[in-house]
């Protein structure tokens, strides 16, 4: 559909924020660039597959990475005998409530193997395209150009990019297919004709656990080959055998023929150039990715890849819920506003993929690729909170589909019924060996939250009729319906009876949200038994409403489940800590207590949490805090009635995002973090859509914000 047709469309039907102020909103914020950064790129895709570019459009100067959903790959297994193969890794035995569980914790006895499943499979970058400026390129620099600017279009999903070499401007758009691995770039410039050309290289992969911002390295070519076939004179494949791991780049282009050569034999680097004889100014190529080789004769045409984009993008922009800030005469609010429209824009192309995405999305390789399924729940919920389910439903429930199995396996080997979701994933569902990893609980319920959104949205649906709604709100109960039940299992199991108290209570040994206190010790951590009772509530709720048995222990359980800790007044991060507020290593990291009333709509003593609250601001080492640590220290507020301090946690300055909405890392963990972005998106929703019971309470936004905000198509938060 052309543009115009979908505004067309949509224009009547938009009551609340029309499609051309969103349109200006979000362009307001397209980013613009004079040079390249050396952190971050400027990224254009889709969910499953990114083209991260540099100042030219490509990746000429900076080797920014393609990363995809499929591509994957492995390093060869130790040969170390005993440990030449996964199902030789033993893990370890801990003492769990007097017996002896078996954990996949790296086992000392095993080192080589414990690495190998961290570290494998990883993800890969798929390649590098750049400029090539003839004999001698080599030595042109970044500072060779001039006049360089460059816009990222968000409301198309198009880079344009321009600058002058050898007084010759060269023109760029750079795009990527909403629904196939392919880039589409089209060049105008007089120099195609002097022997301006595009490179395309090929990496090998490291087992950097943060490469941020890069992937791979290009001087280890005689690890892998490529192939070469050109089938016409505006086509050709590289195939690049990595080990076992092969996948091809079909190369399109239309305007001047071209001809394309190998560097050299011990280079993988291709270079792409127009023939001598052509008069043409104008190139327009498309590289397709793809794990299997091409069946297709003809590729998309870089038109019709800029087409679906810009179609893409601005339906996602036009149809999503939508805050209008730009009217508060506040510049907070400004600053809000463009972290909202970036944050959108990078969480989608970052985060809607086919997997569970990673925290560092697809700019690089943070934690070898691999997904922390307790993030999963960060990472999608803004597409549910926006109103983007299509987005949401890529991964869900299919991601916990695919790892059931291998779930349920882990829970029997260490006597549990149910199915115990893993921490740190690889796309086989295996759990990485690790302390933290095996030991990590609150990525468990999370399927039941997740499940829970889309459930409401279907009980919401509106302008459907009353049976249309009963068949899609079935459908829902029904396809989440096993995951519900082998997840809660498991959480009905898995607390103990603690005979002095009658009660059932967590760990040890278990690692808190906090990841910071001793396992063995670590009981009753808060923000884990509020959302285990949180989860059972729903699970045992979404028995009910398909009239089926409640299984009696997840009721015995979720009603005899230990008491939220609370210490002299105020909420702690676990049963029996001491003196947690005055110690260094107690009050940094995640402040779990703020997440029971932030993130889960805890039945929590308002005193107590208000108490708790003004603690966390007085004593927390908020220089440590990182990802979702300030979106849940704001929604904990915007719940206790205090919007102001709910927008000063979003403003914080540790909570920072860069020119183009990359949320920075800072001093705990790598540039980009997209949890930051995720969690900033779902504490704005609760911001404009209130939550189950804020009806009749006055704003939830900052005194002298309500009256020029404008939103649409929130629902209340849970
Ligand atoms: C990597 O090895 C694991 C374990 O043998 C296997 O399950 C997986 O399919 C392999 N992945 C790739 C990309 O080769
Ligand atoms: C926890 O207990 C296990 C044995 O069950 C032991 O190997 C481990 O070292 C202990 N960890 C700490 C931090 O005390
Ligand atoms: C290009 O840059 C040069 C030097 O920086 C400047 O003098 C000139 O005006 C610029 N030209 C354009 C078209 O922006
Ligand atoms: C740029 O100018 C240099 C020096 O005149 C020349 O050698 C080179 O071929 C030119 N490059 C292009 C792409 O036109
Ligand atoms: C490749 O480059 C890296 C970084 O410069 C270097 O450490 C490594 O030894 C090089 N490898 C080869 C095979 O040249
Ligand atoms: C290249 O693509 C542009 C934009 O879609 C189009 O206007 C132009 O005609 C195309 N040129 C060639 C040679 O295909
Ligand atoms: C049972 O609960 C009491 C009181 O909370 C606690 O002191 C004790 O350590 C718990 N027992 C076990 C085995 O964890
Ligand atoms: C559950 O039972 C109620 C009352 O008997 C009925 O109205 C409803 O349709 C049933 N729901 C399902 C999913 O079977
Ligand atoms: C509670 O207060 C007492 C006395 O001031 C102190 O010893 C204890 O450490 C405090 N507990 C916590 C968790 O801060």
């Amino acid at each position: 559909m052309h543009l115009l047709c979908l505004l067309a469309l949509l224009s009547p039907l938009a009551e609340g924020i029309s499609v051309e102020r969103r349109r200006q909103i979000v362009q307001e914020f397209n980013v613009r660039r004079s040079a390249s950064s050396d952190t971050t790129p400027l990224q254009v895709g889709n969910g499953n597959f990114a083209f991260g570019a540099d100042i030219t459009g490509l990746q000429t100067f900076k080797p920014y990475a393609i990363l995809s959903t499929w591509g994957w790959h492995n390093f060869s297994l130790p040969t170390t005998p005993g440990q030449t193969s996964p199902e030789d890794f033993t893990g370890l035995d801990w003492w769990t409530h007097d017996r002896l569980v078996n954990y996949e914790q790296p086992n000392p006895a095993q080192p080589e193997i414990s690495n190998w499943l961290r570290e494998n499979p990883h993800r890969i970058n798929l390649a590098r395209i750049g400029f090539d400026f003839g004999p001698g390129s080599f030595q042109v620099t970044e500072d060779d150009l001039q006049n360089k600017t460059q816009e990222l279009d968000m409301w198309a999903g198009i880079l344009t990019s321009s600058f002058r070499y050898n007084d010759t401007s060269v023109q760029v758009l750079t795009a990527v297919d909403p629904d196939l691995d392919s880039i589409a770039i089209t060049i105008d410039s007089a120099l195609l004709r002097t022997g301006l050309g595009i490179f395309f290289d090929f990496p090998y992969p490291t087992k950097d656990k943060f490469n941020a911002p890069f992937v791979g390295v290009f001087n280890e070519t005689s690890k892998h080959s490529t192939i070469l076939e050109q089938s016409s004179p505006h086509a050709a494949q590289i195939t690049h055998i990595l080990d076992s791991t092969t996948y091809y780049a079909n190369l399109a282009w239309s305007g001047p023929d071209a001809t394309i050569s190998r560097l050299a034999a011990s280079s993988h680097r291709y270079i792409l150039a127009a023939s001598p004889e052509s008069h043409s100014h104008n190139l327009n190529l498309t590289i397709t990715f793809s794990p299997t080789p091409s069946t297709f004769t003809s590729s998309p045409s870089t038109s019709s890849i800029l087409a679906s984009s810009a179609l893409f993008w601005s339906k996602l922009f036009a149809t999503s819920s939508f805050i209008d800030l730009l009217s508060v005469p506040f510049p907070q609010a400004r600053t809000l506003q463009r972290r909202i429209i970036q944050s959108l824009y990078l969480t989608t192309l970052n985060s809607a993929s086919a997997l569970p995405p990673q925290e560092s999305g697809l700019v690089n390789n943070g934690w070898h690729g691999k997904f922390h399924l307790e993030m999963t729940l960060w990472h999608l919920l803004p597409f549910a909170r926006f109103n983007l389910f299509p987005l949401f439903s890529r991964s869900l429930p299919r991601t916990y589909e695919k790892f059931l199995e291998s779930s349920k396996e882990r829970a029997k080997k260490q006597g549990y019924k149910g199915a115990r979701w893993g921490k740190m994933t690889s796309p086989e569902g295996k759990s990485a060996p690790g302390e933290i990893n095996a030991l990590l609980i609150w990525q468990q319920p999370g399927p039941l939250y997740l499940a829970e959104m889309e459930y409401r949205h279907a009980v919401h649906l509106e302008g459907e009729k009353e049976e249309e709604v009963a068949r899609v709100v079935a459908a829902v109960l029904k396809k989440w319906d096993r995951i519900i039940h082998e997840t809660a299992e498991f959480m009905a199991d898995f607390p103990y009876l603690n005979q002095s108290t009658g009660l059932y209570d967590l760990g040890p040994p278990m690692y808190s949200v906090s990841e910071n206190t001793n396992p063995n010790v670590t009981r009753n951590a808060v923000f884990e038994l509020a959302f285990w009772g949180f989860g059972l509530d729903v699970a045992i709720e979404w028995k009910a409403r398909q009239n089926q048995t409640v299984p009696v222990s997840w009721i015995e359980v979720k009603d005899k489940l230990a008491a939220l800790p609370v210490q002299n007044g105020t909420y702690v991060s676990y049963e029996g800590i001491e003196g947690m507020w005055t110690r260094q290593e107690t009050t940094f990291d995640h402040p779990g207590m703020a997440g029971i009333y932030g993130l889960l709509p805890g039945h929590v003593d308002k005193e107590v949490m208000k108490r708790t609250a003004d603690k966390v601001r007085e004593n927390w080492r908020l220089e440590e805090s990182y990802g979702w640590d300030f979106a849940m220290l704001a929604m904990n507020e915007l719940r206790l009635g205090r919007p102001d301090r709910a927008v000063e946690y979003l403003l914080h300055p540790v909570f920072a995002f860069d020119d183009a909405g990359y949320p920075v890392g800072g001093s705990r963990v790598p540039t980009p973090y997209f949890p930051n972005s995720a969690s900033l998106l779902v504490a704005v929703a609760m911001m404009a859509g209130g939550w189950d019971g804020s009806e009749g309470m006055k704003g939830h936004w900052p005194a002298g914000w309500e009256e020029f905000v404008e939103v649409e198509g929130f629902e209340p938060a849970l």
